[in-house]
Parts: structure tokens; C-alpha cells; sequence
């Protein structure tokens, strides 16, 4: 370990791996439990697991059963502990996590089925204090967890002890907190739905383990994350009591990672090699904390806040200053395809060609239009080419009820226009009585599926048109992987990237677009954008790809800071309220919730970045506009 890297870390309270992308750090966790495993086994000993379910472990138990089908790992002297269950779920419900375990791990493995410990959510209450007494007695019977698998939840709980939850605190039913409740409402088809209690092993009992290691993926978990590490442990945040331990350890991905200090403002904690993006994070940030435009911060403001190094390379602070504010003062482009006839030397996007082909790939439809709903309508007044590809149908976060209106406003159009009842009026009947009949929890039939994807095109296309996209400029994939999928758990095929790499060759783009790869693994939009990069992988040696740039888009998750914008599109307080508009008519993803819970609105949420970004952009000393969107030039 070099000295550096030690320093980046001083703030740092828990060894924490970064790695490039999940798969990475799963590969690196099985290949431990394997180890572990296999040396008990040669021992004539038993492995014991702990285990967490949600999107987090996904890919490590794919590993898993990877490793039993491929390298004959067997999982016969292995005895597990699940951290938890939703309290009133019976096993056969499809959100319980006893299913989630036997989906996702142990119906593919050879473990006996005695060697399986999971919460029972249907405990009598009268009886639960006894039942945790027991799961506990259990665990302590079979030696100790040998090895502790964790992920965290955005209030910092790990298991669901949930925020004020002690260190000394055992299995016991717990309170779930309204944000986890929130997380896990698109599970659970709406807030009401989601359990309110769950039973869980406690702070005290995960410490017990003799091994931790915490995963998280995706931006979504970052803040939590470098509170985790960073700050000092506290019962507001569970998952800092890990740092008493003595073998612990978070292994995450660069995007989890990203508010560490060491990532975030690399200067304080040490000496940094000053590649252009670091001077540029840190003239940002300096501006920012100062709150003074870039062109006025004096050397003494650098060096008083851990930058002096970086004067002694680059200062004085004028020239600096003078550098910086011209590279971000070149992001800013109205032309987003690039300006026909003008000098491009300082410009984003390149003049020629000139008009460009464009694909903007949108996960599902509303991704496109939140994300970049003003450019798109700038980039087809220009004069471009625009495509838009719709990966997947989006049928999952239909509302039952916006299928019931349609599937009876095609029932009695049908019975207007047919003296028989036709092929489409038996669709429409089929699909309500379906409705009808669907018990709470159950999954969509493929007819269900597919008016709800039929509502979402609808919607799309009204969308696109505000936006001078004409409808034979959009194409609709419907992915088979998400049709086939839920949430969590998708698992693409060739098949997809087939079909991706299909449309592209098609189309042959001078520019795409596309969402980033910043979103925990097991979301659509990150299964889509894999699908993009894995294609734009196997399409670099075509003529027509060397000359084509891909720009990554947001939706509406966290927003870029201004340092890691590559072009920044001006819209305009009239273009912004087209924008808006554009978004009201995906009407069926709408909130639910009512309107005083104080949850925002998509458009809301866009909004917001988008104003937000142009402050930024102000107080840094550029320019003063409405709104800005932002896009990051991504090299394949
Ligand atoms: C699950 C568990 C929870 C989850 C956490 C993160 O057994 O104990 O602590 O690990 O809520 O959930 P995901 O992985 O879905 O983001």
C-alpha cells in the first residue's frame, strides 16, 4: 500500500474497496465464501453464512451459483442466517424474502433445506420475543456466523435496524422507517402495501459476526456510505457502528464511493496528482465554499484550503482562474448537435457533419424527456436526424387502474364500431376480468403486460411531439429481458444486446445519447445503459462509429456537480415550461401518493436540476440563465 493511498484515506474509519463496477467486488466476495467453504469443508467443518436480501447481493449470489454449476462448489456443509423478514408475510408471498432467497440463491444451490434459517414473518406477536430468543440460540449453537454479507439502506440501517436502533440490540421486531417503507414501495405496487414492521437481527447480533463485509452500488447509496465511514458512530446511523469491529470491511463500486472525501475533495486528505479533472473539481469547489465567482479567488483562499500544491503547478491564482473559467465558460452550447459553419475548436459538439444522425436511448419512456427534454427539441429545430429508441416497454409501473380505464374504453369502442364482438374486444374483456381476478402481489399476465406497454407508447409519443419528434421517429424495443423480468432481479441476454447492437447499425448515429452508469446495477436504466456500452464495445471497428460521439444524460437522479459537465445546454424559461409539459403527458407515472406527503413530482424533480444547475452555473461567475441540462462525453 503506497503511502498516498494510505493518506487519501485518513479520514476513513472502515477499510473500504473501491471497485471499478459491482461484478467486480461480487467476483473478489464468492471467491471468499468459496475459500471459506471449501476449507471447512476439508476440515469436516460446517461454513456459517449470514446473508441480506434486496438488490444488493443479486449479482454475488449469481457468482454463487455460477461457482456450484461451473467449479463444483458445493454448499452441502454450509448453514445460513437471513438478516431479516417483513413481519406478516407468509413464505408464499412474492415480496417475502423467503422467496427472495429461494429464487435468487438456494433453489440452485445443493444446501439442505435444514441448513436454511430465514425470520418467520408470521410468528404469533405473543410468541415473536421467544422466536428471536430463539434465532439467536440457533446462531450461537452452530459456532457464530463465520462470514456477515450485509447491504445498506438510504437511512444507514443494515439489517433493518433503522435509525436509533442501538449497538447492543438483538433480533427483534422493529419499526421499518417511512423512507425504507418508500424504497420498497415499487415492490410493493404502493406505499400502503409496503409491511410496516419486520423482524431482524439486531446491531449486536451482526457484530458477533467473526467476518463483515458490506456491498452497495450505484450514487443512490453514496452519501450514506461516506457517513458510514467518515462520520463517528452513532445510533443515527446503523451501519456506523461497524467501525468497532475488527474485521469488517465495504467493498463497493465507484459510484457508492463517489461523496468519500478521498473521491470527493481528494486535496484535503493528502497530496493529489493534479490531472485536469481534479483542478477543475477543485477550482469548482473552492468557488462554491467561498461562494466568489472563479475569476475572483486570490491565492491565499487556495491555499488556505489545502491547495497550495496546486498553485505551486499551476498559480498563480489569476491564471488559474482565467484557465478554469474558459473551460467551463466552452461546456456552454445552445448548439447541442454541434453549430453548422462556426468554428468548433472551443465548442462542445463537433460543426460537421452537419445534419447529424441522432439516437437518444431512452431505459423507458420519460427517461428521455426528463433528462433531456429541452435539448431534444433543440436538437430537432436544428435540424437534426433525431431517433428515439425506447429500450423497454415500462410496463412494470403501469397502475392497475390506468389499464382498467383503457381496457373499458376499448371494450366499449369496440361494442360502437362491431356488431360481433372482434379480436380486440375480447382482448379488452380478457384483460379486465385478468384484472379482476388478480389477487394482491400477483404478477401481470403477458395481456396485462402488454396494454400497459401500449399505454406507455401513447404516451410517449404525445410526449415526443411537443418536442418535434414525429411518431415514425421513434422506435419502441421492449427489451425481451425486462418483459420476462422484475424488478431487482433482470438478467439480460445476448438476445438484448442483439437487439441493441441491431438498432445502431441500423441507424449508424453521429451522436447518441444515453443514461449514465452511475445507478445500482440491478435498474433498468443500468441494465440498459450495459446494453449500450457493451454494444458501442462491439461496434468501435465500424467506419461510421469512429466518427460518432455518445453524450450521457441524467434522469432525475442526482444531478451532476458543475465540475464534471462536459456540455451544458442552455434552455430557456419558454423551453422550460415545454419541457414540463412534456413530461405531464406520461401521465400514468404520475405519484401515486397524495400530494401532502411532500414527495415531489418527477417533473418537479427535473425542474429543480435543471434551475439549479444554471445557479450553479451563475455563482461560479458565467453566465445567468432559466435552466440548464448537462451531458458528460463518454469515450467507449
Ligand atoms: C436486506 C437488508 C437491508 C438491505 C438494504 C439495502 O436483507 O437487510 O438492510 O440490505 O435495505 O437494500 P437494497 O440492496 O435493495 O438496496
Amino acid at each position: 500500500m503506497s503511502h498516498r493511498f494510505i493518506e487519501a484515506q485518513q479520514r476513513e474509519r472502515i477499510v473500504t474497496e473501491v471497485f471499478p463496477r459491482a461484478d467486480d467486488a461480487c467476483l473478489q466476495v464468492a471467491n471468499e465464501i468459496a475459500a471459506l467453504i471449501r476449507n471447512r469443508s476439508a476440515e469436516g467443518k460446517m461454513a456459517v453464512l449470514g446473508l441480506a436480501t434486496g438488490s444488493t447481493p443479486v449479482r454475488l449470489y449469481r457468482q454463487l451459483i455460477r461457482m456450484h454449476r461451473e467449479e463444483g462448489l458445493s454448499f452441502r456443509n454450509v448453514i445460513t442466517f437471513n438478516l431479516d423478514e417483513y413481519y406478516g408475510l407468509p413464505r408464499t408471498h412474492p415480496e417475502s424474502y423467503w422467496q427472495f432467497m429461494h429464487k435468487q440463491l438456494f433453489d440452485h444451490i445443493d444446501i439442505p433445506a435444514e441448513n436454511v434459517n430465514i425470520p418467520d414473518g408470521m410468528v404469533p406477536r405473543a410468541e415473536v420475543f421467544a422466536w428471536c430468543k430463539g434465532y439467536e440460540d440457533r446462531i450461537r449453537a452452530v459456532g457464530g456466523l463465520d462470514f456477515q454479507i450485509l447491504g445498506i439502506g438510504r437511512t444507514g440501517h443494515i439489517g433493518f435496524n433503522e435509525p436509533g436502533s442501538t449497538r447492543e440490540s438483538r433480533t427483534r421486531l422493529v419499526t421499518l422507517d417511512s423512507l425504507t417503507r418508500r424504497d420498497a414501495a415499487r415492490d410493493f405496487l404502493g406505499d400502503a402495501n409496503v409491511p410496516r414492521f419486520a423482524i431482524t437481527m439486531g446491531v449486536g447480533t451482526i457484530l458477533d459476526a467473526r467476518s463483515i463485509v458490506l456491498l452497495a452500488w450505484g450514487e443512490g447509496k453514496a452519501s450514506v456510505i461516506a457517513q458510514a465511514v467518515e462520520m463517528p458512530p452513532s445510533d443515527s446511523l446503523p451501519a456506523s457502528f461497524l467501525q468497532g469491529h475488527a474485521k469488517v470491511r465495504f467493498m463497493i463500486d465507484q459510484a457508492a464511493a463517489s461523496a468519500l472525501t478521498r473521491m470527493r475533495h481528494p486535496w484535503l486528505v493528502g497530496a493529489v496528482e493534479w490531472t485536469p479533472f481534479r483542478t477543475r473539481q477543485a477550482v469548482v469547489w473552492l468557488s462554491q465554499k467561498l461562494q466568489k465567482p472563479v475569476l475572483k479567488l486570490l491565492d491565499e483562499d487556495y491555499s488556505e484550503h489545502g491547495m497550495s500544491d496546486l498553485l505551486v503547478e499551476q498559480g498563480p491564482a489569476y491564471g488559474l482562474n482565467i484557465r478554469i473559467f474558459n473551460e467551463l465558460q466552452h461546456t456552454i452550447s445552445g448548439w447541442p448537435g454541434g453549430k453548422p459553419n462556426a468554428d468548433d475548436a472551443q465548442r462542445p459538439e463537433r460543426a460537421n457533419p452537419f445534419p447529424k444522425r441522432v439516437v437518444i436511448f431512452s431505459p423507458e419512456p420519460s427517461h428521455d424527456v426528463l433528462g433531456m427534454g429541452g435539448t431534444i427539441r433543440r436538437l430537432v429545430e436544428q435540424g437534426h436526424d433525431v431517433t428515439v429508441v425506447y429500450q423497454t416497454s415500462g410496463n412494470l409501473a403501469v397502475p392497475d387502474d390506468e389499464a382498467e380505464m383503457a381496457a373499458d374504453l376499448i371494450s366499449e369502442l369496440s361494442g360502437v364500431f362491431e356488431r360481433q364482438e372482434g379480436a380486440t374486444g375480447r382482448f379488452a374483456r380478457d384483460v379486465r376480468t385478468q384484472l379482476e381476478s388478480k389477487t394482491a402481489f400477483e404478477g401481470d399476465s403477458p395481456q396485462i403486460r402488454r396494454l400497459k406497454g401500449l399505454l406507455r407508447r401513447g404516451e410517449a409519443r404525445a410526449s415526443l411531439q411537443t418536442c418535434g419528434v414525429g411518431k415514425e421517429r421513434i422506435r419502441f424495443m421492449d427489451l425481451a429481458f425486462y418483459e420476462r423480468g422484475r424488478y431487482r432481479q433482470f438478467n439480460p441476454d445476448d438476445a438484448d444486446l442483439a437487439s441493441v447492437t441491431g438498432i445502431l447499425k441500423d441507424l449508424a448515429p453521429h451522436q447518441i445519447f444515453a443514461t449514465g452508469d452511475r445507478d445500482d446495477p440491478s435498474s433498468v436504466t443500468a441494465v440498459c445503459f450495459d446494453l449500450v456500452r457493451r454494444a458501442c464495445a462491439a461496434l468501435r471497428g465500424e467506419p461510421w462509429f469512429r466518427d460518432c460521439r455518445v453524450w450521457l444524460y441524467r434522469g432525475v437522479e442526482t444531478p451532476w456537480g458543475a465540475a464534471e459537465i462536459d456540455m451544458a445546454v442552455p434552455i430557456s424559461p419558454r423551453e422550460l415550461a415545454q419541457k414540463t409539459q412534456a413530461i405531464f403527458y406520461h401521465k400514468s407515472q404520475r405519484s401515486q401518493t397524495p400530494v401532502d406527503t411532500g414527495l415531489r413530482e418527477s417533473w418537479q424533480q427535473a425542474e429543480q436540476h435543471n434551475r439549479g444547475l444554471a445557479a450553479a452555473y451563475d455563482g461560479l461567475g458565467l453566465a445567468n440563465y432559466e435552466a440548464i441540462e448537462a451531458f458528460q462525453r463518454w469515450s467507449v
